[in-house]
C-alpha cells in the first residue's frame, strides 16, 4: 500500500476540527479539511483548542503556527480527493448521508486511497454498502475531545482489507493516537460496549434506591475508576486470578441488570422535560456555576494528561 502522505479530513464540524489538528502536527503529512463554505474565521475552533492547551503546556506557539499552516481548507471536491491517500468523513451522523458521501468521493479518488468513517455507532459494513470499492472502506471512531482523548476504535467491517486495517492503525499510531483493532463491526465497537453496560448498572442501582446518583459516581472516580487508567478489566482479572474471576461472576452475574430497554427513570426524565446539563436538572441538580465547573474539569484533566504524555 502507499505510503500516506496526503490526508482529508471531510466536515468542518466539532469532530473534524480537532480531527485535522491531529494529523497536522504530524509534519509528514499533508492535510485538507474539506469544508461546504469558507469561513473568515474557519481557523477559529483549532485556534481556540490550541490556545487552551498551549496555557497548560500541552502545546507550544511554535507547534500551533505549524499545525496552522499544515492545514488547507478546501471546497471543490477533485481539489481535495483526486490526491488523496487518506479520507476521513466527519459528516453528520445519517447513514444515507455517509453513504452517499462515499459514493461521491470514489469519483474523485483513487482506487488505493482508504476511505474512514468517523461513525460513533452505524455499521461500516452498512456505510460502504453503495461504495465501489468495499474493501478500502474502515471504521475509525475517534473519541471526543478528538484531539485529546488517545483512544481511535479501527473497525473492520465485512469487507475492509487486512492491508486497508493495518494502514489506518499505523497512521494513528504514527500521529500520536491509540488505535485499538476492532475485529468485528458490531454495535458499539468495543469502547461503547464497555462504557454502557457501565452505565446500564449504574442507572439500575438509582432507579431501585441502591444508591444516589453522587454516590454512584463517586464509586467510580474514587474507586475501580482510579484503576482504569493503568489496568483494564482483562489484566485486572488475571491480577486477581481465574479462580476468584470464576467464582466472582458465579455468584453475582445473575444479580446485576440486564435490561434490554432505557432505564425508566431516563423516560421519566425525557417525559418531564429533565435533560440534564441543558436543563439544570437530570439525575441530579446543577446550578449554573455546577455545570461549568464540571465540564472546565474535564477539559483541564484530558489536558493536563495530554500535557504529561507529551513530556514523557
Ligand atoms: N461529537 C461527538 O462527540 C462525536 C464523537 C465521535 C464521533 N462523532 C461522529 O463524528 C461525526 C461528526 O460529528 P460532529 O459532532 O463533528 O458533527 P458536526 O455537526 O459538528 O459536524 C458535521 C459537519 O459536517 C458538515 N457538512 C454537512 N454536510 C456537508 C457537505 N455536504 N460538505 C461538507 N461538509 C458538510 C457540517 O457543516 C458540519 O460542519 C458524526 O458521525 C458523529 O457521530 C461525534
Amino acid at each position: 500500500m502507499k505510503e500516506i502522505k496526503n490526508v482529508v479530513v471531510v466536515g468542518a464540524g466539532m469532530m473534524g476540527n480537532a480531527l485535522a489538528q491531529v494529523f497536522a502536527a504530524d509534519p509528514s503529512l499533508n492535510v485538507v479539511l474539506k469544508t461546504r463554505a469558507l469561513k473568515e474565521d474557519r481557523y477559529e475552533p483549532i485556534i481556540n483548542n490550541l490556545d487552551i492547551m498551549i496555557a497548560r503546556g500541552a502545546a507550544t506557539e511554535a507547534e500551533k503556527k505549524l499545525i496552522l499552516e499544515r492545514i488547507n481548507f478546501v471546497t471543490d471536491n477533485a481539489e481535495a480527493y483526486t490526491d488523496a491517500d487518506f479520507i476521513i468523513e466527519c459528516y453528520p451522523e445519517v447513514m444515507e448521508d455517509k453513504q452517499n458521501l462515499f459514493v461521491e468521493i470514489e469519483k474523485y479518488c483513487r482506487d488505493d486511497c482508504i476511505l474512514a468513517t468517523n461513525t460513533s455507532v452505524m455499521s461500516p459494513t452498512e456505510i460502504s454498502s453503495k461504495c465501489r470499492c468495499r474493501d478500502r472502506v474502515v471504521g475509525a471512531h475517534f473519541w471526543n475531545p478528538g484531539h485529546l482523548i488517545p483512544l481511535v476504535e479501527v473497525v473492520k467491517s465485512n469487507y475492509t482489507s487486512e492491508e486497508v486495517m493495518q494502514a489506518t492503525m499505523n497512521l494513528l499510531t504514527k500521529v500520536g493516537k491509540k488505535p485499538i483493532y476492532c475485529k468485528k463491526d458490531v454495535p458499539g465497537f468495543v469502547a461503547n460496549r464497555l462504557q454502557h453496560a457501565l452505565w446500564r448498572e449504574a442507572f439500575y442501582m438509582v432507579e431501585n434506591g441502591i444508591a444516589d446518583p453522587e454516590t454512584v459516581d463517586d464509586a467510580c472516580k474514587y474507586g475501580p475508576g482510579l484503576r482504569w487508567p493503568v489496568m483494564g478489566p482483562m489484566e485486572n482479572s488475571d491480577l486477581v486470578g481465574i479462580q476468584l474471576s470464576y467464582n466472582i461472576h458465579n455468584y453475582i452475574l445473575r444479580y446485576l441488570a440486564d435490561n434490554h430497554e432505557p432505564s425508566k427513570c431516563l423516560k421519566e426524565m425525557l417525559d418531564r422535560g429533565d435533560l440534564g446539563f441543558k436543563t439544570g436538572k437530570g439525575w441530579q441538580e446543577w446550578t449554573a456555576e455546577e455545570m461549568q465547573a464540571s465540564s472546565n474539569g474535564l477539559k483541564e484533566y484530558l489536558i493536563d494528561y495530554a500535557a504529561k504524555q507529551k513530556k514523557s
